[in-house]
């Protein structure tokens, strides 16, 4: 019997602030769970990374950080090609192509930029900012992959990507496949605990936002403990504005112990907040610290991360130059002439 071929999937991350366990809850550990499954590429996407301005020490530290953290999460190099997207040239060049395919319309209609924009003086928003969704679909269709496994917030940029590839494929016959959001059940939008209307975070301030992967537990605890609930005392999953905070603490609960809606509300009948926030403390923690063990001991062990990450990069550009070969022929770009053997008579 032949195994069917496993199917491919690609997911990024930026190398930008510290990850949180929206982060972890909402891709990293769908990525680890289902690694088995898939054929997979997990880059760490430095080029989306200085859409917004960086401090070079800074980003390159945080490029080690974030890499270090996928295998720290359970990604096993063996099964995942883990990279660093600014090794591979091919998704800045396949980034332009597209860009020349993406309408202005489609690119000012993304709720992301909207957002993002609109905390910067509207002249100075920088064109990387408007055409980050063109880049992260470069990044997508260069692998041909064909799931996307992230969160919730990334819908949008999923479908721009699909009628990118679309696009292409109309004007220049098939050549992307057409790739699908992978998005999970449960603890796809972890929300702030200091606001739970708005998205846990890694780029929001504020002391009691978000959890970090790397948080010690006492300061994990703490930022728990202090998560902004209601004045009512129903523990139950709920869409109502008012109990968006206890909903999200429910929902952090839910995907680490993958325990129903109904068993959890069960659970909690009878109990207070207080003792809500300690039970999501504790799984948290438990989850926590068996990944900052692995985070340090990878660390430690000198040349192990650039290692993996220069073989990852092999194997990235292999399929990646493949996929733009191919792009540049269709556009109709003249291949680059090689000296020999044209110059083999002299
Ligand atoms: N935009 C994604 C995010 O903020 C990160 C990203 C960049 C990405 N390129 C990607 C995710 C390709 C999936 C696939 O989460």
């Amino acid at each position: 019997m032949t195994e069917p071929s496993k199917k491919r999937v690609l997911s990024g991350i930026q190398p930008s602030g510290n990850l949180t366990i929206g982060n972890y809850l909402g891709a990293l550990l769908h990525w680890v769970e289902d690694q088995d499954l898939y054929e997979n590429y997990f880059c760490v996407v430095d080029l989306h990374a200085i859409t917004l301005p960086q401090d070079p020490q800074e980003l390159r530290q945080k490029t080690r950080e974030v890499s270090a953290l996928y295998m720290a999460a359970g990604l096993d190099p063996q099964k995942a090609t883990i990279f660093i997207q600014s090794h591979i040239p091919a998704h800045a060049e396949l980034a332009w192509i597209l860009t020349c395919l993406s309408p202005l319309g489609w690119l000012n209609r993304m709720t992301q930029f909207k957002d993002k924009a609109a905390k910067q003086q509207a002249d100075s928003v920088s064109a990387g900012l408007l055409n980050y969704p063109v880049l992260m679909a470069a990044d997508i269709l260069l692998y041909q992959a064909h799931g996307v496994p992230v969160g919730d917030d990334q819908r949008q940029h999923l479908e721009l990507t699909r009628d990118l590839a679309q696009r292409f494929n109309h004007i220049y016959g098939e050549t992307f496949v057409i790739p699908e959001a992978l998005i999970p059940r449960a603890g796809a939008r972890v929300m702030g605990l200091d606001d739970p209307l708005s998205k846990m975070s890694k780029s929001t301030a504020g002391d009691y936002h978000a959890v970090y992967l790397l948080d010690p537990p006492n300061a994990a605890r703490k930022k728990i403990m202090r998560a902004t609930t209601d004045s009512g005392r129903e523990i139950r999953f709920s869409t109502l504005p008012e109990k968006a905070g206890v909903n999200n603490l429910l929902t952090i609960y839910q995907a680490l112990t993958h325990d129903s809606n109904e068993a959890i509300e069960a659970s909690f009948e009878g109990k207070g907040y207080g003792d809500l926030k300690k039970a999501v403390a504790e799984v948290v923690i438990a989850a926590l610290e068996p990944l900052q063990r692995r985070y340090h001991q990878l660390l430690d062990e000198e040349g192990y991360l650039e290692q993996v990450l220069a073989d990852g990069a092999e194997r990235a550009a292999t399929l990646a130059e493949k996929t733009l070969k191919e792009v540049k022929d269709r556009v109709g770009f003249l291949a680059p002439a090689h000296r020999w053997p044209v110059n083999r008579d002299c």
